[in-house]
């Protein structure tokens, strides 16, 4: 006789229940119920297809979706109880349905099997997080564009090097976050697209011997259409990896805008102000208004890009088709998911609340030779001298301007000749900051003209 102790969804051949080491490494139970109501949602597909397909009696399946229904408002009412015995969500579920049913629960698994299931299963929880990202990208972009639209001509040093490279418009910068989320939003679109292919039916690996219809299951769950391989199926985790991938992507792109929040809203910068609603304050330092979440949406790069080295790691080298090794790429996209959501919330917050100093920032643009390129193309353009030539003599008064610890725009028309004889009095128009990000026009330039046109362009996508 077997042991009472053996598990009752697979024990027929056991004679003794698994040890309690055994258990606590098996049981996935404690992270996979937040998979709930897409397991519950799986099932009420294949049971409504094996009632079509007349696998199963209509008697059978209307009591399989009554009790799947109040075992989902159990999980959601939170009396439901869960048992590390039942080693996962799917045998939790199933348990609890034959507790409340009895017989017609048992023949909820035909043509199926844990391995379909929870590819299923996890699949639907990584489209909405999809879907989710989808609508956090959007809503961020749209921050973005009030920002860029508001501060469309107001000058600020733009940088490389984090050196002061040339002015830049405020509106422009902005715009440079957009194109870079708008890249994030398309490919999570591009995974959503290739991931929705329904793996249920796939059974345990080879297909099943039952008349199942894989395309009513694949409608009814909102996939385009049925995975075409059986074995693909139950042993892809790939549509997790692109969700962590994009993430990644994503992440570091709202790693590099935190770092340039923390700058910005430093008291050496003071080019934004965070809102008190997205700062803290120290215990210590009176003064003190800390970019807290910047910082941390700065970090949360480290462990969305972690999670994706793991599952790579867990999924390489893993013979077909199910192996237990991929029980362990749940943790990881539910950890990543739950950052990156709460990464894009609070850069949505802060981007919504901060102010641009534009007077610091116009300080800042006019400083540091910023218009050194504009003074060396007005002399290619105007006086006709070879780019090198203009580069050397540009040079030589930015050096001059420094020693008398001037700008540019400060030295005399006397100071400039003596770099190079024909300067005129008309370079001062281009000295000047306003005339410089006028002057750059070239698609995609910082010109608030461009910033505009592009402002517009990005309005009109999220629009459709
Ligand atoms: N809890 C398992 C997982 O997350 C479900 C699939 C188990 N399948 C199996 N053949 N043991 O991967």
């Amino acid at each position: 006789m077997t042991d009472k102790t053996a598990n009752t969804m697979w024990g027929g051949r056991f004679a003794a229940g698994p040890d309690a080491i055994m258990e606590a490494i098996n049981a996935s139970i404690g992270f996979d119920q937040r998979m709930a109501s897409q397991d519950i949602a799986g099932s009420r597909a294949h049971a409504a297809m094996l009632g079509a397909t007349g696998i199963l009696s209509d008697k059978d399946v209307k009591s399989i979706r009554e009790g799947l229904l109040t075992v989902l408002s159990e999980i959601e009412g939170g009396t439901f109880a869960f048992s590390t015995a039942l080693e996962d969500i799917h045998m939790n579920v199933e348990a609890r349905l034959k507790e409340l049913i009895g017989e017609p629960a048992g023949r909820l698994h035909t043509g199926r099997s844990r391995n379909d299931q929870v590819a299923t299963d996890f699949k639907l929880w990584v489209r909405d997080q999809l879907d989710a990202a989808d609508g956090a990208l959007v809503s961020l972009i749209a921050a973005l564009l009030d920002q860029a639209e508001a501060g469309a001509d107001w000058v600020m040093p733009g940088f490389t090097h984090l050196q002061t490279a040339q002015p830049v418009t405020w509106g422009h910068h902005m715009m440079a976050y957009v194109e870079m989320f708008g890249r994030d939003l398309s490919r999570v679109r591009d995974a959503r697209a290739r991931m929705n292919e329904s793996p249920l039916g796939a059974a345990a690996l080879a297909g099943t011997s039952f008349p199942i219809d894989r395309q009513m299951t694949a409608e009814a769950l909102g996939f385009d259409r049925p995975a075409a391989n059986s074995l693909d199926a139950v042993s892809d985790r790939d549509f997790a990896l692109e969700f962590l991938n994009v993430a990644s992507i994503c992440a570091m792109h709202l790693s590099r805008f935190a770092e340039e929040l923390v700058i910005w809203s430093s008291a050496q910068f003071r080019f934004v102000t965070l809102s008190d609603r997205f700062s803290t304050g120290s215990s210590i330092m009176p003064q003190k208004k800390n970019p807290d979440a910047a910082e941390l949406i700065r970090a949360k790069v480290g462990r969305i890009f972690g999670a994706n080295t793991a599952l790579m790691m867990v999924m390489k080298g893993l013979p077909l088709a199910y192996s237990k090794d991929m029980q362990e790429d749940k943790e990881q996209v539910f950890d990543a998911a739950d950052n990156w959501m709460l990464a894009l919330a609070a850069m949505d917050g802060m981007v919504r609340d901060m102010t641009a100093n534009r007077d610091s920032l116009a300080a800042a643009a006019g400083s540091g030779f910023s218009t050194a390129t504009d003074l060396a193309d007005w002399l290619v353009r105007v006086l006709g001298l070879p780019f090198r030539d203009a580069h050397h003599i540009t040079g030589a008064l930015v050096a001059l301007a420094e020693s008398e610890g001037k700008d540019l725009p400060d030295l005399t028309l006397e100071q400039m000749k003596t770099a190079y004889d024909g300067i005129t009095a008309e370079v001062f128009d281009v000295l000047g900051v306003e005339n410089s990000v006028n002057s750059r026009t070239s698609y995609g330039g910082t010109a608030p003209v461009q910033v505009r046109a592009q402002v517009a362009r990005w309005k009109e996508v999220l629009s459709r």
